[in-house]
């Protein structure tokens, strides 16, 4: 089938990609000038694993192209995915601004009859604003051509983005007509050969899932953080308690992990999103405001862990941390808990060595006035962060960091501090070997409360 995908960003990018992959011709149209020239030139913008080889192979075949224009992208497309971004207004409201801008430029370019397919993640009433605007449009250049809009909410996660676009567990297609559906269900076939894994329902209802779907994975784990803050008083290890109630059926071992917050690109900004709907609606989100306070909140908890041990005295202190992506497997930063920490600790002073595989350039950008003066530091190298270190900080568990010698660690810290922001240690094995070890909710060590003490 003929397709174009607009935007190519996380989402865009992997939906072209493993459309091309079936066989499908694709052309990508993208407007940011870098990311379409590195795409040109065979080179993925982002760190998403697996990416680059279909890119590779799919630019070689002729199935997959980059393009900037849309008129180029449109010409032949049977369907035509939007892909682009709808982040936070300052009211939290999402910013339909990209959205509505494609719709006006397919409503001024389309020549022919296709299903337009929104992909962004957009709140209630999104296609129909669209389908307004693109018939606007067509009718003040007198065409009278069938362009319908559909919803297919995308579920894909960051660092696992092909293997979830290539197997997933289902697809969302909110359509008006059986004909839209009909061609969505026969593009989408290949990657859901079990057809019960693809969920047809009007419209608004896929709009809607989607926010229900992120705010359901937010209230997670914002709910296992609200234990975990108890668990530290009663002197009870929240992962003990996680074991104890992951293996309910009911709830799942999924998303109760506690730790120091979530961030990336979708769940803060669709909470958000979602909190804003119901307001405009006269509805209080009692549980949605919730999960963000404690979300907040969490974000602060490594620095007042920090800033406890170090009795309130930050400046000078060497800090390192390890992992500054959102999370393992992506370089995406959007309301990473790192940055929250990052900004907390260079404001008090602290010299900051950071270590991530591969969002270190990101964070540079960032903080090139911190960079410039030294008081930050970055690499990729797990053990150079940590040489005279005051105190250790695991904030993204990347896997290079599961297993790391904590013997040769500790020999090159300053003073052992670990603090461990997902409790992915063994807190007894780390105070054995002599470190002052802190988690999210569990108890303090034996041998930790002797040494505080
Ligand atoms: N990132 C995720 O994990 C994820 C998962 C599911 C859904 N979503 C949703 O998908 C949407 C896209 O997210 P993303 O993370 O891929 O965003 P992104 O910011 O990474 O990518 C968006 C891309 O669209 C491009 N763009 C903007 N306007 C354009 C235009 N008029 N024509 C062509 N290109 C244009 C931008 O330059 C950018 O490259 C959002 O609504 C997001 O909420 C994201």
């Amino acid at each position: 089938m003929q397709l174009c995908v607009i935007g190519a960003g996380y989402v865009g990018l992997v939906t072209a990609a493993c459309f091309a992959d079936m066989g499908n011709e694709v052309v990508c149209v993208e407007t940011d000038p870098f990311r379409l020239t590195r795409l040109q030139a065979g080179e993925v913008p982002i760190h998403e694993p697996g990416l680059q080889a279909l890119l590779t192979s799919h630019l070689a075949s002729g199935h997959l192209r980059f393009t900037r224009q849309l008129a180029e992208g449109v010409e032949r497309a049977a369907v035509v995915f939007i892909a682009v971004g709808t982040p936070s207004e300052e009211d939290g409201s999402a910013d339909l601004s990209h959205v509505l801008a494609v719709a006006e430029q397919l409503g001024s370019t389309l020549r022919h009859a296709c299903l337009v397919v929104n992909k962004s993640t957009v709140p209630v009433g999104t296609a129909e604003r669209v389908q307004k605007v693109i018939n606007q449009r067509l009718h003040s250049r007198q065409l009278a051509l069938q362009v319908t809009v559909a919803s297919n909410p995308e579920f894909l996660k960051e660092g696992s983005a092909i293997d979830d676009f290539m197997r997933p567990d289902r697809v969302l297609l909110g359509c008006a007509d059986s004909a839209s559906e009909e061609l969505l269900r026969r593009l989408y076939a290949p990657f859901v050969r079990n057809n019960e894994r693809v969920l047809c329902m009007d419209v608004r209802a896929a709009e809607f899932s989607k926010y229900a779907a992120n705010a359901f994975l937010a209230t997670k784990i914002s709910f296992i953080n609200e234990m975990a803050g108890l668990c530290g008083l009663l002197d009870v290890d929240i992962e003990q308690v996680r074991r104890g109630i992951g293996s309910d059926k009911r709830i799942g071992t999924h998303f109760i992990y506690a730790g120091c917050g979530y961030g990336g690109s979708c769940f803060p900004k669709d909470v958000k999103a979602l909190i804003h709907s119901a307001e405009q609606q006269g509805f209080e989100p009692a549980i949605l405001r919730a999960v963000e306070a404690r979300n907040a909140l969490q974000k602060t908890l490594l620095f007042e862990a920090l800033r406890e041990h170090f009795s309130g005295h930050l400046q000078g202190r060497v800090v390192a941390l390890w992992g500054l992506a959102f999370k393992p497997g992506t370089d995406d930063l959007r309301e990473a808990p790192s940055l929250v920490l990052l900004d907390a600790l260079l404001a008090a002073g602290a010299r900051v060595q950071g270590c991530d595989p591969v969002a270190c350039d990101g964070v540079a950008a960032r903080y090139a006035q911190a960079l410039a003066s030294g008081q930050l530091k970055l690499g990729e190298s797990p053990y150079t962060a940590v040489e005279g270190a005051d105190a250790l900080v695991l904030v993204t568990e990347w896997k290079q960091f599961r297993q790391p010698d904590f013997r040769r660690v500790r020999g090159l810290m300053r003073m052992p501090a670990l603090f461990d922001g997902r409790n992915i240690y063994d807190s007894l094995e780390l105070s054995e070997l002599g470190f002052l070890y802190r988690g999210i909710g569990r108890p303090v060590a034996d041998h930790c409360k002797a040494s505080a003490a």
